[in-house]
């Protein structure tokens, strides 16, 4: 028992269950991607434990990029405009993308980025996230690679935080009402 454990609520996705769903992701992306010369881009901060590992479970010749992006503070839902606060550090002129995000929510984030990346020349775009969120979906966008379909609770761990904490929970799961302030929001 670590000392963050005590505010978690419930776990969602135990660290093997997470590990067994990511090495059956990573040899269905090495199917399509393998002759691509994929550009894996991670969204800063979030996707860095889950892009350490799906680069590792897909073992196709690849690049590694970084880039992040201002979302919402510390707040535990969206607003809708995003900033590249990191950009990428080369020229993807013709290049296949791969978006490792931790989770996919109203979709703000992902379609601000697939245009972006579009606009600047990529032969493709595709989404990789480690966590869906369908019902909270307000722009028209799908994930390539989804890791788990998970309901409209405010999770952490395995990279999710909350107020930047719980990054390191090697598992995923929901925090306890009262550590957020009661959940009357
Ligand atoms: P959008 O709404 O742009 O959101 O699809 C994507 C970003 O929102 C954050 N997010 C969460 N972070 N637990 C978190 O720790 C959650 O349940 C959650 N829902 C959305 C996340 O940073 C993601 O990159
Ligand atoms: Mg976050």
């Amino acid at each position: 028992m670590g000392m963050m454990d005590q505010d978690i609520l419930k776990v969602l996705y135990t660290e093997k269950q997470i590990a067994a769903r990511i090495e059956a992701m990573g040899m269905e992306m090495y199917d399509a991607l393998k002759d691509k010369d994929p550009l894996f881009v991670s969204v800063l901060r979030g996707a860095f434990v889950f892009m350490a590992d799906i680069v590792r479970a897909c073992q196709v010749r690849c690049d590694v990029e970084f880039i992040a992006v201002s979302s919402y503070g510390n707040a535990t839902s969206s607003s809708g405009a995003v900033k590249i606060t990191h950009d990428i550090q080369q020229d993807i002129t013709g290049r296949n993308i791969v978006v490792i995000e931790d989770i996919l929510d109203s979709g703000n984030t992902l379609h601000f980025l697939k245009q972006y990346f579009m606009t600047k020349g990529a032969a493709s775009v595709s989404i990789c996230t480690l966590l869906d969120k369908p019902s909270r979906r307000t722009k028209a966008i799908t994930a390539d690679y989804i890791g788990f379909t998970v309901p409209d609770e405010f999770v952490v761990g395995y990279g999710l935080d909350y107020c930047q904490k719980y990054r390191n929970l090697p598992y995923i799961g929901v925090l306890k009402p009262e550590v957020y302030g009661g959940g009357e929001e």
